[in-house]
This record gives structure tokens, C-alpha cells and sequence, in this order.
């Protein structure tokens, strides 16, 4: 489509707004009739011709982010500005680890007082939380406008969805009172090391770890709960509409309490006026982390203008945003309200914890001397103001004082991620649409052909009939089965997409099932809402309703849709409504319960794609699969249930540099399972831009090709030579390293660690290194990779933080840190380095697919450090069903020893009912080769090793196996193999080299 052509129909949008023209954040339906005529939408003719940024709203244009960046800045401008809120000292109670009070809001106009009911709770965990709610909209003494249906209360149910930590009051927690500078204090967290200093007048709270201050809220004044009142009807005069009002009479900005317009909807605001704000100060960091998704760096830049600092706050609403722009804190499809603050020896984090539209502004305040005598060791304080539309104020305080610290009490507040299925972080192969059966069969066929390894083949909204879910086109997928059983013949599985619309269409039992059994989200008139999604005219269903989330499940039983090896992606949950403000649901929608959407609008993608999991695990009885589930919206919690990606990047370089800091900061915000379209979704790479992908998707945890429908053809056998080979090579590379990444992933379903890190994570001491976001760790395996995102690229400098050696992991070339390194990167090969000191275990035979490997032997390599020591681990189970909970699995510490000159194997598992069985079914697999890297020039001579095994029978208890030493040379470390020594990987065993 040219420039004029798209031009032209986003004149015909203004005028058209609830003609439906406007699809996926900016695309436009050239169709073939008009809107609300009985035709489907031409998708072939979407095209990705531009951003539409003005489809979604600034700062200044959304009424609560302008209202209290206004009152943030009267407060931070005027010497005489007192904030309004106070902590009555007299309502302040204290049992069982928690504190409640009152906090009182001065109404300035009336003098009057609001009663907002606040608790403290400190967590056995060491972490605190803080509610502050409103008290008249808590007992429902308020009126709704409207005749609104929609329920009184703030919302306080995103806890319901999120936590799934114990959240009581610590017994240890002490409170003691300071009647000199009116302030209570509470002692808590680990040895009693953590404090809250809470000060009632104005109200502050100060949380301080041995003595030093980490985190304060309300230093700035800023704290903002909007109260609810009534609507007076002003009389305005002419040229005093609006903010020019407030100007005029020097009183608050009314202009958007009442309803507020944009993009021609108007949002009807029932309940007034309602946003909660807040200021949080990291004294002494200079860095924080994470609000994930935007398309921005991994250390979060200033937001209130100046040099290279954006001009609007970081904005979470999940929302279909088309051709997203690079280096912007626009919002994106998931959010994720976690923040940590980083410094050399200290991490602390906030969570907040409100499911509504959200705006965080950060600002740092540089001053030439730290503040010794305040017990803050930096010269920066980063300022944070978090803005949110309604619901109550939540927020969580975690005191580190590590990165690992965070994401563990994160992770046990609100989940780890799951162990997924094998299958699910091996290489998956996608298109928007894989056209037939036939198509799909014939493309798998060729991934065998060229012997590429491929687990799972996907197919996009075109498989349906007329975009009617839980059905098959019946032209182009007459044998939905015989596609299933020919990829299942290889081990391979399908994942198949179903979106959260559902066609309002006649003869559709699924449509008319959600509409008699009253499940659809409804409109504020609590009528079923109708928007416009893929099928045209829509209905959504709305998971935050038990029943529909039970009649979801219903619709995945085998009898009723999919094969055993089927699984799912949803897609377009954000909701996506392409006729829809900011291409979403109108705020006033009403879900179960009559909550606002304004309140939920962030978790609902995250309740969609829980009831699909749910769905998964109920679909036969007895059956216990794992799921696997790929969504594109999200909230804190999601992780426990799903894998996300990135949504519709680009085929450009620069897309592919965005992904590697947009993945690494879904890792550390507690959200690890994490990909990017390879390749790039609009538009068509450049062979050499696609090869690069491949090398850089092969270390996302979610490793997934994907391409818009109007893009050619794009599998990796189609590029030809060099290319076809050389992205052979990277996803070989993946499924050789398999174990390592299994390995990884028990380590952040057990401890909450990223599955990929950044450098501070894993160094947190490495001060060089806490904006470095374009290179990444797997796990704790010491591989360090640093994909190409430039084109023409022959070398890239990779970071090293510490003095250890790191070598190539190709062939053993040895760099030196701290500091820059320079590593060659001609397009066939991929900068990966081993860290000296750790032990990487793969699986070196090249199959079809990882189902294949499961009785792979091991090869494990042993990179030794500058000490000659070395360890790792390895975890393994069937990969595939919950028997690993009884107890079905293997954990293997390795552990090489300079002193004795031996590489151990012993447990890291406990036992349980299944262990056994699990054993003896590994009882055959075995340790086929040992590299050691940096291996000693004693060695040199050396022929053989001694092997000793646990359990083995006699004659293979002990004995010599063959070793043979490398030279390396010409800056390469020396290795040494030893060659099949024949050791269970399930087993203890020693190997001499003395
Ligand atoms: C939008 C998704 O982001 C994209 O991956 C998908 O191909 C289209 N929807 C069509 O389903």
C-alpha cells in the first residue's frame, strides 16, 4: 500500500471512528464492502505502513497522568507546599506484624477530612507491603453517576489474581513509638536488620536496611488518592473551558474528572475522579530496572525531558500498539509494575501492585557529595512517581540486598515460572498462516530434508473457518488429525492460535453459547459489549467470571477440539478491539462482578490465558501434561502459567538490537520465558539480518520464528547458501545446549533467577557494567552470549566484568577481562564465550527434534578457571509431565577440583515416590565425552584416566578410560578430551586425572 493509499484511509478513520476501519493499532481494512456490511475483512490487504502514534495517548492527553504531573509539580515547585496527608497517630494499631491507621487528606477547599484506612504489613518473608484505600468508596457511601451498575468500592482484588505468597504478618516484627519526631517505627526482616520509619505528619515512610535508607515513599509530596466526590455543574464562561478553567479560578483541574474523550470515544468515568499516586525515592541508585514491555533500554532513562531523557513517564496499558517505535517508553502489550534500584552492593525493588492504567515518571537527582551522614553512600537519587487511574494503593518493599534476593521474594509472592514441556525451549516454526495441511506437512518435511531440528509447527487465525475458534477451515484443513499425527511421527508438536473475540455471527454455538449462558464482558450497560476484532463483529469472554472460565475448559476436551499434541497461543488479549479507544476496551465496559474495566484493564489478558492453561490441564481425564501457552499480554503472575513474546517487531536491525534488553528485562522482572519474533514480524529481512536473528534467537528462552502474512516466505532451508547452513547451525546449537537450558529453567522455577541475565544481575558489583544490555548470560552455565545486531558486522566487543578467564566456545580462543574485548564475528559465527569455573552440560547428537534426544547420551565440558576449578549442575526429568513433583528427576552437581585433579558427579535431588522408576528408566544414559577446557600441560603425556562409578557392576566399578590433550596455541587454551567414560548421568561417579 503506498504512503497516498494509507493516507487517504486514515482520513477515512477520523471521519469514520464507529465505522470499525481501524484495525490493530493503526492498520487499516481496505475491505471489500462497507463496514457493517455481512463480509469478513480482507486481512491481505493490511499492510505495516506506519506508526499511529496518535492513536494512543500522551501523558498530557491522558487526564490523570496530567493532573498529577501537574500536582507533582506544584509540589516539587512551591517552598510552601505541605501535602495534604497525615497519619492520625491516635487510630495507629500494631498486632501481629501488621499496622493499621488512618491516614487523613485535607480537602483545602473545605477544610474537611478524607479517611483513607492504611496498613502496613511486614511479611515473614522480609518483604512489607502498604494499602492505603478510601474509606467512603470502601463502604460503598458514595453515588455513581449514570445510574452507573458498576461497583463503588476502589478495586482490591488484583491480589486475588497475583499473589500467591503468604502475605500474613511476621511474628518478629517489632513496632516501637517515637513520640520526639512523631514517627512509629518497625523493626523487621532478617535478624531484625530491615526498618520502616513511618511518620505520621506529613505521612512518610522510610525503609531503611542496617541503618542505611533505601526507599522512601511520599519524600516529595507527590502521594495523590483522588477522593471521591459529587459532580457540581459549573457554569463556564467562554475561553474558560477546561484546564483554562482551573487557571482562571486557581482551583483543581476538572476538566477530565467527569468523562473524557479521546480518539472519538468518550469514557463516561461513573465514578469520578479516582487515581492514586505516589512518590518513591532510591536514595543513592543511580540505576533502576524493569516495568517491562517497552521497546527501550534495560536501565530506565529519565522521562521529564533534558538530554537524552524521554518527555513522557513509562506507561503501562497493555494495549496493541502496530508497528511499535523503537527507544520510546509508549506502552506496549504486557506490564509488569516491578521496579529494582540497583547500586554496587545493594539491590531493593518496589512492586506496585495496581491492575489499572499506569504512568511511572523517574527523574534523577545528581549532587556532587553523598550523603554519608544520612547513611546513603551514592551521589544519585533516583525519583520515581508512580501514577495510577483507580483502584487502591499497593505496594510491596523488598530490601535485597541482591538482585537474586529480589526476584526469589518476587518469585515467591507471585510465582516462578513452570517447568515447560521439553518441546517448548526448542525451536519453534511460525508464519501468519501456514496456508493447509498440505502446507504444513510439506514444510515440516523439508526441515527433515535439510536437517534442521524443529520441535513444533504453528498455525495463525487463518486455520480457522471464517475466524470462528474452535474450528477448522474446512477447504484448507480438511484433516486437522493426519496434519497432527504426520508432525507427532517425529515427536513434533502443533500450537495453534485462539484469540479471546469471539464471531458474532449466526450459527456459531460458541457465540451463542457465551451469550445465553451470559459470559461475554459486557458493555457499561451490562449488556454483552460488541467490538471489532479478526471476525468482524465481536464478543470477549470474560475470564474474571468463574463460570466462564469453567466453560472455557469445556471447549478443549479432545471430543470438542485439538489433539494430544496440541497446544496454544493467545493472541490480541489485551484485549485488542481494533474499533476501541487506544484499540482496547472502552474503560467503562463491565466485567464480573461489575468491576470497571478501567480498574482490571492490565490483568485481563493474564485471566484469559490462565483459563486456557486451566483448559490444558483439564482436557482428559488422568491426563497430566504440562501446558504450554504463549500469550502476548501480561501482568505480574503471568509467568507462572505462560511463555510471552515481544508482539509485532520488525524485520530491521534495530528491532532485533531492542529484543535482547527487552527479554533480559522480562527475566529480571520475574517473567523469564521470553522470545521475539526471529526474524522480525512486518516486513522482509535481508538474508544476512535473518541469519543474525537466528544466532540471536537461539539464546531467547522462547525461541520462535514468526512473520506477518503479507511477508515472503522466510524458512530457513529457502535462503540458500551460506545462509540455510549457517542458521542450521544456531538452532543445532540450541538443541546441542538443551541441557543447559532445561537446567536453567529448573533454576528460575525453583529460585525465580532470569533464564537469560544481564550483566548486573550476574555481577552485581560490576559498576562498568549496569547499563551493559546487549549481551547475556544462560543461567548460571557461564555462557555469556553477544548476538550481532549491526549489519556488516565482523567483530563485536563484549563486556567482561571480572578477571577470569572466558573462552570461545567454539574454539577455545581465551580473552581477558575486566574491561572490553574484541571477538571476531564473520556472519557464520556467533560470539559466545564459556566463563572459566563453570561446567556446561549438552547433548552433542543431532536429531529431529528434542523429543528425539531423550535418551541422548551427555557430553560435559569443563572450563576450567584461573584456579583450575570448575562446577555446574544439571537437571533433568521427562521433560514433558508433573512426575518430577514426585520426585521423577535428576539434579547433578559437577565439580571439578584443582587440588585432587577430579570431576565428580554427586546429588543435588531429594527423593521421592517416583525416583526410583525414574532412575532405572535413565539407568542407560551416560556421560559419552569429557572436554576440558584450559586443561593443564601435565596432561600432555597423559593416556588415560581412572573412572570410578557408584552402583556399577564389578567389572566396571573402576577402571581406566582413554584421554587424549590438545594443544591450543596461538592464543587458544589447550583441552583435553576423555573419550566415552561411560558414567550414568543419573549416577555418583569420580574421575581421576591425577
Ligand atoms: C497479532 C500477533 O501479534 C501476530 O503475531 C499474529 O500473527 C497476528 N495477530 C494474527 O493473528
Amino acid at each position: 500500500m503506498s504512503v497516498n493509499k494509507c493516507l487517504s484511509a486514515q482520513k477515512l478513520v477520523v471521519g469514520q471512528q464507529a465505522g470499525s476501519r481501524v484495525l490493530s493499532g493503526g492498520a487499516f481494512w481496505l475491505g471489500r464492502g462497507p463496514v457493517g456490511m455481512d463480509d469478513t475483512p480482507d486481512l491481505r490487504s493490511l499492510q505495516s505502513v506506519m506508526v499511529k502514534r496518535e492513536n494512543f495517548k500522551t501523558c498530557t492527553q491522558s487526564g490523570f497522568c496530567h493532573r498529577n504531573r501537574a500536582y507533582a509539580d506544584t509540589a516539587a515547585s512551591s517552598s510552601t507546599w505541605e501535602t495534604p496527608y497525615n497519619l492520625d497517630s491516635s487510630s495507629i494499631k500494631f498486632s501481629n506484624g501488621q499496622l493499621t491507621g488512618t491516614v487523613l487528606k485535607t480537602v483545602s477547599s473545605t477544610s474537611e477530612f478524607v479517611l483513607l484506612p492504611l496498613t502496613i504489613t511486614f511479611l515473614e518473608s522480609g518483604s512489607a507491603r502498604v494499602t492505603l484505600d478510601e474509606k467512603k468508596r470502601q463502604t460503598g457511601e458514595i453515588e455513581l453517576r449514570h445510574d452507573s451498575k458498576a461497583q463503588k468500592k476502589r478495586y482490591d482484588e488484583a491480589a486475588k489474581h497475583v499473589i500467591v505468597g503468604d502475605v500474613s504478618g511476621s511474628k518478629g516484627a517489632a513496632l516501637s513509638r517515637d513520640t520526639e519526631d512523631g514517627s512509629t517505627r518497625v523493626h523487621y526482616g532478617p535478624a531484625g536488620a530491615f526498618e520502616a520509619i513511618i511518620k505520621h505528619s506529613p505521612f512518610t515512610v522510610e525503609f531503611k536496611r542496617d541503618g542505611e535508607t533505601h526507599i522512601v515513599f511520599n519524600e516529595r509530596g507527590f502521594l495523590n488518592m483522588e477522593h471521591w466526590r459529587l459532580e457540581v455543574k459549573k457554569e463556564v464562561k467562554e475561553g474558560e473551558e477546561g484546564e483554562n478553567a482551573a487557571v482562571a479560578e486557581n482551583v483543581e483541574d476538572e476538566s477530565t474528572w467527569w468523562d473524557e474523550a479521546f480518539g472519538g470515544a468518550t469514557d463516561s468515568k461513573p465514578k469520578g475522579p479516582e487515581s492514586v499516586a505516589l512518590d518513591i525515592t532510591f536514595p543513592g541508585y543511580e540505576h533502576v530496572y524493569g516495568i517491562p514491555e517497552h521497546a527501550s533500554s534495560l536501565s530506565l532513562k529519565e522521562t521529564r525531558g533534558g538530554n537524552g531523557a524521554y518527555s513522557d513517564p513509562y506507561r503501562l496499558y497493555n494495549a496493541d500498539v502496530f508497528e511499535y517505535e523503537l527507544d520510546n517508553p509508549m506502552t506496549l502489550y504486557g506490564g509488569i509494575p516491578l521496579m529494582q534500584a540497583h547500586r554496587k552492593g545493594s539491590t531493593v525493588a518496589v512492586f506496585w501492585l495496581n491492575a489499572a492504567e499506569t504512568w511511572v515518571d523517574i527523574v534523577k537527582s545528581r549532587s556532587a557529595v553523598n550523603k554519608m551522614s544520612l547513611g546513603i553512600t551514592g551521589t544519585t537519587d533516583t525519583q520515581t512517581h508512580w501514577i495510577s487511574e483507580s483502584g487502591i494503593l499497593d505496594v510491596f518493599v523488598f530490601l535485597g540486598p541482591t538482585p537474586k534476593d529480589i526476584n526469589q521474594a518476587y518469585g515467591e509472592l507471585t510465582g516462578f515460572t513452570q517447568m515447560p514441556q521439553q518441546f517448548a525451549i526448542a525451536y519453534h516454526q511460525s508464519r501468519w498462516n501456514y496456508v493447509s495441511g498440505e502446507d504444513v506437512m510439506d514444510v515440516d518435511r523439508k526441515f527433515d530434508k535439510f536437517k534442521i531440528p524443529l520441535d513444533v509447527m504453528w498455525l495463525d487465525i487463518e486455520y480457522t473457518h471464517e475466524k470462528k475458534y474452535f474450528t477448522w477451515d474446512p477447504l484448507m484443513f480438511p484433516d486437522p488429525k493426519k496434519m497432527h499425527d504426520h508432525v507427532a511421527a517425529r515427536d513434533r508438536k502443533m500450537v495453534v492460535i485462539i484469540d479471546p473475540h469471539i464471531k458474532n455471527t449466526d450459527n456459531y454455538p460458541i457465540v451463542e453459547d457465551l451469550k445465553s449462558k451470559d459470559l461475554a464482558t459486557h458493555n457499561k450497560d451490562g449488556k454483552p459489549y460488541e467490538g471489532w476484532c479478526w471476525p468482524g463483529s465481536s464478543h470477549w469472554v470474560d475470564c474474571f467470571n468463574p463460570k466462564a472460565i469453567e466453560w472455557w475448559k469445556s471447549l478443549f476436551k479432545y471430543d470438542k477440539f485439538g489433539y494430544p499434541n496440541t497446544y496454544i497461543w493467545n493472541d490480541m488479549n489485551e484485549p485488542s478491539v481494533f474499533n476501541g479507544p487506544e484499540t482496547t476496551m472502552p474503560k467503562d465496559n463491565l466485567h464480573h462482578g461489575n468491576w470497571e474495566h478501567r480498574d482490571v484493564h492490565n490483568l485481563n489478558g493474564l485471566t484469559f490465558h490462565n483459563a486456557t492453561y486451566q483448559a490444558l490441564l483439564s482436557r482428559a481425564k488422568g491426563e497430566l501434561k504440562r501446558p504450554f501457552v504463549l500469550t502476548r499480554a501480561f501482568f505480574a503472575g503471568s509467568q507462572r502459567t505462560t511463555a510471552m513474546w515481544t508482539g509485532d517487531n520488525t524485520a530491521e536491525w534495530g528491532h532485533l538490537a531492542v529484543s535482547i534488553p527487552m527479554v533480559l528485562n522480562q527475566g529480571i522482572s520475574g517473567y523469564p520465558f521470553a522470545g521475539a519474533d526471529v526474524g522480525g514480524f512486518f516486513g522482509n529481512p535481508s538474508k544476512e539480518l535473518q541469519t543474525r536473528w537466528y544466532q540471536a534467537g537461539a539464546f531467547y528462552p522462547f525461541f520462535r520464528a514468526h512473520a506477518h502474512i503479507d511477508s515472503r516466505r522466510r524458512e530457513p532451508y529457502l535462503a540458500g547458501e551460506p545462509y540455510t547452513g549457517i542458521m542450521t547451525q544456531a538452532i543445532r546449537l540450541r538443541y546441542q545446549l538443551l541441557p543447559a537450558w532445561y537446567t536453567a529453567f529448573h533454576e528460575a522455577a525453583t529460585s525465580g533467577a532470569p533464564i537469560v541475565r544481564p550483566n548486573f544481575w550476574a555481577f552485581p558489583a560490576d559498576e562498568k557494567g549496569f547499563d551493559v544490555d546487549d549481551q547475556l548470560y544462560i543461567g548460571s552455565t557461564g555462557l555469556l552470549a553477544k548476538p550481532v545486531v549491526t549489519e556488516g558486522a565482523e567483530s563485536v566487543s563484549i563486556h567482561l566484568p571480572d578477571a577470569e578467564p572466558y573462552y570461545d566456545y567454539f574454539d577455545y580462543t581465551t580473552y581477558r577481562g575486566p574491561g572490553s574485548v574484541t571477538v571476531p564475528a564473520p556472519l557464520d559465527k556467533i560470539p559466545l564465550l564459556m566463563r572459566g569455573g563453570h561446567i556446561i552440560p549438552r547433548r552433542d547428537r543431532p536429531r529431529r527434534s528434542s523429543g528425539l534426544m531423550k535418551w541422548d547420551p551427555f557430553t560435559l565440558v569443563v572450563v576450567l578457571d584461573s584456579q583450575g576449578n570448575a562446577e555446574g549442575s544439571l537437571y533433568l526429568d521427562d521433560g514433558e509431565s508433573f512426575e518430577y513433583q514426585q520426585g521423577a528427576y535428576i539434579h547433578r552437581r559437577f565439580s571439578f577440583d584443582a587440588q585432587t585433579k577430579s570431576l565428580t558427579s554427586t546429588d543435588l535431588a531429594s527423593k521421592g515416590p517416583k525416583t526410583a522408576e525414574w532412575l532405572k528408566k535413565m539407568a542407560g544414559v551416560r556421560v559419552e565425552k569429557v572436554v576440558v577446557v584450559n586443561a593443564p600441560t601435565e596432561w600432555r603425556e597423559k593416556e588415560s584416566v581412572r573412572v570410578s562409578e557408584e552402583g556399577a557392576k564389578e567389572s566396571r566399578r573402576r577402571r581406566e578410560v582413554g584421554l587424549s590433550w590438545h594443544e591450543g596455541g596461538s592464543g587458544k587454551a589447550s583441552w583435553a578430551v576423555v573419550r566415552d567414560p561411560g558414567v550414568g548421568i543419573g549416577k555418583g561417579w569420580r574421575i581421576d586425572f591425577s
